[in-house]
């Protein structure tokens, strides 16, 4: 099985913590150049300089993917820097401020669908073109259990990663001809901000909601890098279009 990620470039969105700083490690430690990219410029900043200190190859970029001219001039940065994209984790992403569909404001449906879906769909966008001209590549978007069910008080959220899925799928049909596999993640519970931030900081509900997991426990980020780096990599080679769960057994009873 070949996961080494040697002379081939990997752009992680949303690196600055959580999945996305623990897959763009991983993808580092892998031989891959890395591309941090994050709207919190100066932590990715400091994790790209701590990866060059342990000896990796790694670069940070400032970008808001919701902001589309800002997708594309981060895109080609990662060219003039290295040349080429091989791999993309389209992994940033909010969570929804909890409101029933009747209180929700759109305002915050069009924050929640601008980052979570429009922000994967652009980054698929300008990543593809690259791609296509490559002849080759390999796209992972981050979705979520959130893709399969539906769940009280976060609509966008779950609308968001319902879509992502739907793009996975439609991009994956139509780039495999070229060379390029479209995959998602489903990840469940994982333990980051965003898992927090579903039971608003309630250190006791974040607790009693991980132990009912099927597993007993929260998922790491590095559970989740493991598979977007398999995903990424040849050993998937005839994996396509697949939203792929890794939940410790929560989707499944
Ligand atoms: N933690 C979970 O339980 C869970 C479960 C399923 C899916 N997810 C998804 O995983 C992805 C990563 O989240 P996480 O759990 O690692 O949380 P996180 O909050 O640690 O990571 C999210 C990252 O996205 C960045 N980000 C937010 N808005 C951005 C924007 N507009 N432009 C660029 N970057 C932006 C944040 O700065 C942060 O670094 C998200 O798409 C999330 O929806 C999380």
């Amino acid at each position: 099985m070949n996961i080494s990620f040697e002379n081939q470039v990997a752009l992680v969105t949303g690196a600055a913590s959580g999945m996305g700083l623990a897959t763009a490690r991983a993808f580092a430690e892998a031989g891959a150049k890395v591309v941090l990219a994050d709207y919190r410029e100066d932590v990715v900043q400091a994790e790209a300089e701590k990866l060059l200190r342990e000896g990796r190859q790694a670069m940070a970029v400032g970008c808001d993917v919701s902001d589309e001219s800002q997708i594309e001039a981060m895109v080609d940065r990662v060219v003039a820097q290295f040349g080429r994209l091989d791999v993309a984790f389209n992994n940033a992403g909010v969570m929804a401020k909890i409101a029933p569909i009747a209180e929700s404001q759109t305002d915050e449906w069009e924050r929640v669908i601008g980052i979570n879906l429009r922000g994967v769909w652009s980054g698929m966008k300008y990543e593809l073109r690259q791609m296509e001209k490559q002849g080759s590549g390999a796209i992972v978007n981050n979705a979520s259990v959130g893709a399969i069910t539906g769940n009280p008080g976060i609509a966008s959220y779950i609308a968001s990663k319902h879509g992502v899925v739907g793009l996975t799928r439609t991009a994956a049909l139509e780039y495999i001809s070229k060379g390029i596999r479209v995959n998602a993640v489903n990840p469940g519970l994982i333990d980051t901000q965003i898992a927090r931030d579903v039971v608003s900081g309630d250190e006791k509900a974040y607790d009693d909601f991980a132990k009912r997991v099927p597993i007993g426990r929260a998922g790491t980020p590095e559970e989740i890098a493991s598979a977007v780096l398999w995903l990424s990599s040849s050993a998937a080679s005839y994996v396509v279009g697949q939203a792929i769960t890794v939940d410790g057994g929560m989707t499944v009873g």
